[in-house]
Formats: structure tokens, sequence, C-alpha cells
């Protein structure tokens, strides 16, 4: 499908009919989520997946009991991740395991610990939460066939 077009029928849904998104295009949408671009690649977020009904429930109030939480499939919060310092270890980490050399990696690593550490704890939150808001927004756009009811 063509991006515009995409664009184009891309929209907020009101109202879900209730029917379950099955685990495989769950997956998927999680996967491709991941690919979500974010300063420095570490992936400042945490999504949380809701299926149970009680739960969703719980949560209503807190969205202005809008229907479209309870009558989704699956609920995603998305949680932005100020644990700056503990991603850029696992980035660390990842980049080791997939063969770059430390000697290589050390002055990026290092200029990445720099940024987190000149930041105060409300930038790091704003920060997280920026790049969080894109993440949401690729799923949105990836989504966006998987929409029942508007
Ligand atoms: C930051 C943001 C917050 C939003 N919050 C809500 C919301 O709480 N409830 C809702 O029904 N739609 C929400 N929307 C959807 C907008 O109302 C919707 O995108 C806009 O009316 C245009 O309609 P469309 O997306 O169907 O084209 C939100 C959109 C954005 C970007």
């Amino acid at each position: 499908m063509e991006f515009k077009q995409i664009v184009m029928e891309r929209y907020a849904t009101k109202k879900f009919d209730k029917r379950q998104i099955p685990q495989q295009k769950l997956d998927e949408l999680l996967e491709i989520t991941r690919h979500a671009p974010s300063s420095f690649n570490i992936e400042p977020w945490k999504i949380i997946v809701i299926s149970k009904q009680a739960t969703k429930e719980k949560l209503s109030p807190a969205t202005w009991n809008q229907p479209q939480i309870t009558s989704c499939s699956h609920l995603l919060v998305f949680c932005a991740n100020t644990d700056i310092k503990g991603n850029i270890d696992l980035l660390e980490n990842e980049m080791l395991a997939k063969g770059a050399k430390q000697e290589d990696i050390k002055d990026y690593i290092q200029m990445m610990r720099g940024f987190e550490k000149g930041m105060t704890d409300e930038q790091r939150l704003s920060w997280a939460q920026r790049q969080t808001f894109l993440a949401q927004n690729e799923t949105q756009f990836t989504g966006h066939k998987s929409r029942q009811t508007r």
C-alpha cells in the first residue's frame, strides 16, 4: 500500500467490536514498533500489553472512561523508560554481542553516558516521553488495518 494511502486511511477508532486480534498480528505489530526511530537507538520505552478485561476496566477511569479502552482487543500502554543509563548499558552489550569491538565503540558509548549524566530527572523524562510518542505513532500507522469499527 502507498504511504499516502496509509496516511489518508488512518483514523482514531472510538469504539471496537470486541473481535480479538490474533497473537501473530499482535507480535507483528510489536516487532514493527521496535523499528521506530529513537535517539542513539536506545528505545527508551516499555510497552505493556493488556488483554485482561478486568485490567482494562480498572484503567478506564484514568482515560475518562472512553469506550475504546474497554472495547479494544488489546490495550497497549506505552511507558517512557527513564532508565537511560540502563538502556545505554543494554545497547553496549548488544553491540558487543553482535561483534563490535570495545575499542571501536568506547568513544560513542562514553559520549552517550556524558549526555545522560548532563540531564536532570525532568529532562530525562521529557526526552524519553518524546521518543515514546514516536514509537506509539509507528503503532498507529501499522495497526490501521487491524481496526474494526470506527
Ligand atoms: C496526542 C493525542 C491525543 C489524543 N487523545 C485522544 C483521546 O483521548 N481520545 C480520542 O478518542 N481520540 C484522541 N486522539 C485522536 C484525535 O482526536 C484524532 O486524531 C483527531 O480528531 C483527528 O481524527 P482522525 O485521527 O480520526 O483523523 C488523540 C490524538 C492525539 C494526537
